[in-house]
């Protein structure tokens, strides 16, 4: 029988939770009972989403890290077993992208998408595993895309860094699947937020956050011998 709440009694750190996707997960891994720490560079921004999930009535911690920098991660992580004792479930979801052809990108621009979408998730997810180890459970989702499936024009390192997650995420999957945690990778195809609000595609036909949430979800409510790697997300019409 379902429960309402099939999370009640564990705790997520979700990355990248104060806008979009991570923000739409953290809800909804809060409204399944779940005790949630946020994490984002900008403070205020952070404060204001673990606000609002608290006026849901939703256990929230707001901590804020930058994911590309290893002590800013250990703060993090320290921060959040303090609070919550233990970490459940961990949500790579910090993303950022820049796009142009790969002969105009600048070292900063690779180096940004580089640190935060794949250094970042190898940086928390080292952190976090040891503990995950200590109680043979855990699950680890990445949130990649499907650009890390396909070429795009002007989507070197942003593929790179999408392309390179999926590696690490299967091999993560290979060192840890026997000792009962499960990594596993969501790829969404166009998801509506601010990322993607220069796109010229239709927003209206575009996947919503609570899609990728929705993922997430299932994933976390798998019986225990169930593995589900990867989940490739696309909108019903194309946007
Ligand atoms: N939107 C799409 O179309 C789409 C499609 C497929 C996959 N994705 C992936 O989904 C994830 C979330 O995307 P989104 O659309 O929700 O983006 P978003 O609205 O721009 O939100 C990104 C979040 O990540 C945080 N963040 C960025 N850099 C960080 C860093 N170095 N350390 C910690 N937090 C950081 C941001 O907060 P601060 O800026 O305050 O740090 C923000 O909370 C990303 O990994 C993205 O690549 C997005």
């Amino acid at each position: 029988m379902p429960t309402e709440h099939p999370l009640a009694g564990q705790s997520a750190l979700i990355t990248g939770a104060s806008r979009g996707i991570g923000f739409a997960i953290a809800r909804r891994l809060g409204q399944m009972g779940a005790r949630v720490s946020l994490c984002g560079r900008d403070k205020k921004a952070l404060e204001d989403a673990a606000t609002r999930l608290r006026n849901e009535s939703i256990d929230a911690f707001a901590f804020p890290a930058d994911v590309s920098r290893a002590d800013q991660v250990a703060s993090l992580v320290d921060a959040t077993l303090k609070k919550f004792d233990a970490i459940d479930i961990l949500i790579n979801n910090a993303g950022v992208g820049r796009f142009g052809p790969i002969h105009q990108l600048t070292e900063t621009d690779w180096d940004a998408v580089l640190d935060t979408n794949l250094k970042g998730v190898f940086l928390v997810s080292r952190a976090v595993i040891p503990g995950m180890l200590a109680r043979s459970r855990g699950h680890i989702i990445n949130i990649s895309s499907l650009a890390g499936k396909n070429a795009m024009p002007g989507g070197g390192a942003y593929c790179a860094s999408k392309w390179g997650l999926l590696g690490l995420t299967y091999c993560m999957a290979e060192d840890l699947r026997a000792h009962g945690i499960r990594v596993a990778s969501i790829c969404p195809g166009s998801v509506a937020t601010d990322f993607s609000h220069s796109s010229t595609k239709d927003a209206k036909k575009m996947l919503q956050p609570d899609d990728v949430a929705h993922a997430v979800a299932m994933l976390l409510t798998q019986a225990p011998q169930s593995f589900i790697s990867e989940v490739l997300l696309r909108p019903t019409q194309k946007p």
